[in-house]
């Protein structure tokens, strides 16, 4: 079994929290005491962005400090691993050329588990309790590589009237997944950007009830602006402002996680 347990966020819906919910959470396990690795998965860098200034996430993205030139030569990510601020909390980067990644993992060999190559060491040395990864508003050949590399899909579902729609596709290429990756498991589905002022919120928790075999978490992330503004300053916002509703929505969203992945909880 192993002790490094692998978390993708992922849905090909833009814009439904993933890069939020991925960098908040990966923060509520770094104050559980957790060892955590976050993986951008995405050529936008918004998981880099939520960590690093947008200069030093520019430097990188040109260097080879990043998961394209790690994944383009098929290395060890051990050594593209950044510190951020947050000891015990590490980052390997994104870069923009992630865009030619479709194209350019094609002619590779078992061209849907290249970053799982990448990632064994990691999981063998067994640093992190946690890696974390973020993925793009896409399924093609990286979101399965994000995918075929994970033990665990967390789904953030944007509580709005188009929040739903293409969940289908996404559970079909999880499905997919799986026959690549049996150990794969959805963990749950969690709702986020709630404006508690509007129905959606009802709709979107009335039509995931009617889901079979799919967990909803019981935390729901609600509208707040102490994320944008976190996100303007490139912390979590639980390191940002504690106080905040958001951020007491993201630990007890983290508590939901960890007791799933930990095996404390089934799912
Ligand atoms: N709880 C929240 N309160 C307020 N704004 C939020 C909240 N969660 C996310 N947002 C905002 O919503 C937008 C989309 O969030 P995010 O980038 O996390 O989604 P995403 O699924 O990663 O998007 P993409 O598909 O483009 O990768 C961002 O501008 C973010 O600041
Ligand atoms: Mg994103």
């Amino acid at each position: 079994m192993n002790k490094t347990k692998i978390i993708c966020f992922a849905n090909n819906k833009g814009g439904s929290g993933k890069s939020t919910t991925c960098s908040n959470v990966a923060y509520g396990l770094h104050l559980l005491g957790k060892k955590v690795l976050l993986v951008d998965g995405d050529m936008q860098a918004n998981l880099s962005l939520a960590f690093l200034p947008e200069e030093r996430v520019l430097a990188l993205a040109e260097g080879e400090n990043n998961l394209y030139a790690a994944v383009q030569k098929e290395a060890d990510l051990a050594g593209y691993c950044v510190p951020t601020e947050y000891e015990g909390l590490d980052l390997i980067p994104a870069s923009p050329l992630m865009s030619s990644l479709e194209y350019e993992l094609y002619p590779k060999r078992d061209r849907e588990f290249v970053l799982s190559r990448c990632l064994a060491g990691v999981r063998r040395e067994g640093d992190y309790d946690y890696i974390l990864m973020d993925a793009p508003p896409a399924l093609g050949g990286w979101a399965m590589n994000l995918l075929t590399a994970s033990d665990y899909l967390v789904i953030p579902v944007e509580a709005s009237p188009w929040g739903l729609f293409g969940l289908a596709n996404m559970f079909d290429f999880y499905r997919k997944a799986c026959e690549k990756n049996p150990l794969l498991s959805l963990m749950g589905i969690v709702v986020t950007k709630v404006d508690v002022r509007k129905n959606y919120y009802r709709q979107t928790m009335e039509t995931l009830g009617e889901l079979r075999d799919v967990h909803v978490f019981q935390t729901c992330i609600r509208m707040d602006s102490s994320v944008e503004w976190s996100q303007d300053n490139s912390k979590p916002v639980m390191a940002y402002k504690k106080s905040s509703r958001s951020a007491k929505e993201y630990m007890s969203l983290t508590e939901e996680v960890e007791e799933i992945a930990s095996g404390k909880k089934q799912h």
